[in-house]
C-alpha cells in the first residue's frame, strides 16, 4: 500500500468543548476554501492528535464524537506494561476505531507483539485497520538522564535506532521521532516503515519549549511521514491559515 503523507494537529485541550469549539473554528473556515467536489463525511476533517490529558478527562465519548465528525484519530496514550495487560488494554482501543495508536518501544518486543495482536483482535470489524506506532525515547530524556538515570550506557542515536529495530521486529507500523531521526531510521528500518514527528516550528517562528525542530518544507526533506503539530496551529491567530500552511509546505 502507497504511504500516505498527512499533517496531524495535536489537539492538546483540556475538554471536549474546548476541542470541538477549536475544530468548528477550523472547519467553518475550511470548508471555505475546500473544493465543493470534497463535500463527504470526513472532507476537509483534520487528523487529530488526542493525548492522555484530554483523553483521560473525557473518556472514549471524545473519540466517539470526533469520528462521528470524520476526523481520522491518533490516540497518543503510550501503552507500557506487561505483555497480557498491554494486548487486552490494546483490543480495547482497537474497538474505539481509532486509526493511530502508540506504546513504548522500552517494554520491549513481546509486549509490542502482544499489543500488535490485541489491536488486531479489537479492530476486526474495521476495514482499514489502525497503524501501531512506538515511541523510541521520549524526547525529554536527554543524554545524561540516559546514562546516570536508566543507566543506559550507548548513545541515543543508538538506543533509537535499536529500538526502531525492535518495533519493527514486532510488527508495528512505524516509530514517533524527531524529524532529525527520520532518515536514520528509514535507513536501517525501510522506507515503508512510518516516522511520526513532533517538534514541527515554522521557519520564522519561536520553538517554544522544543529543543529541536524543523519546518514542515524541512521535515518532508528529511522523509517525514506525518508531521505532529500542535501550538503553531492551535495558538495560531488564524489557525485554519496556519493548518493550510502546513499542509502546502508538507504535503
Ligand atoms: O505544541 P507542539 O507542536 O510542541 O506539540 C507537539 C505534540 O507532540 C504534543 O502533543 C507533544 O506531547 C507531542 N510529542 C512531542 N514529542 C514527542 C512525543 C510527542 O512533542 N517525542
Amino acid at each position: 500500500m502507497a504511504k500516505q503523507r498527512d499533517v496531524i494537529i495535536a489537539c492538546d485541550f483540556k475538554s471536549a468543548d474546548e476541542t470541538i469549539k477549536f475544530l468548528d473554528r477550523l472547519s467553518r473556515v475550511r470548508s471555505e476554501v475546500i473544493s465543493c467536489d470534497d463535500v463527504g463525511i470526513g472532507a476537509g476533517r483534520p487528523f487529530v492528535k488526542i493525548g492522555m490529558e484530554l483523553f483521560y478527562a473525557e473518556g472514549p465519548a471524545m473519540i466517539k464524537q470526533l469520528k462521528s465528525r470524520g476526523h481520522k484519530i491518533f490516540l497518543d496514550l503510550k501503552l507500557h506494561d506487561i505483555p497480557n495487560t498491554v494486548k487486552k488494554s490494546m483490543q480495547v482501543l482497537g474497538e474505539y476505531g481509532v486509526d493511530m495508536v502508540n506504546v513504548h518501544a522500552a517494554g520491549g518486543i513481546d509486549m509490542m507483539r502482544a499489543a500488535k495482536e490485541g489491536l488486531m483482535l479489537g479492530a476486526a470489524r474495521f476495514a482499514e485497520k489502525p497503524k501501531l506506532i512506538a515511541v523510541t525515547q521520549l524526547t525529554s530524556t536527554d543524554e545524561n538522564a540516559l546514562h546516570n538515570e536508566l543507566l543506559i550506557d550507548k548513545p541515543m542515536s543508538e538506543v533509537v535506532k535499536q529500538y526502531a529495530l525492535n518495533a519493527k521486529e514486532a510488527g508495528l507500523d512505524g516509530v514517533v521521532c524527531s524529524a532529525y531521526e527520520a532518515a536514520e531510521i528509514h535507513k536501517v528500518c525501510g522506507e515503508d516503515f512510518l516516522t511520526i514527528t513532533p517538534g514541527i516550528r515554522f521557519a520564522e517562528s519561536a520553538s517554544d519549549d522544543q529543543k529541536r525542530v524543523m519546518s514542515p518544507a524541512q521535515a518532508k526533506d528529511a522523509g517525514s511521514d506525518y508531521i505532529v503539530v500542535g501550538r503553531p496551529i492551535t495558538a495560531a491567530d488564524r489557525p485554519s491559515d496556519a493548518y493550510e500552511r502546513c499542509r502546502e509546505e508538507f504535503l
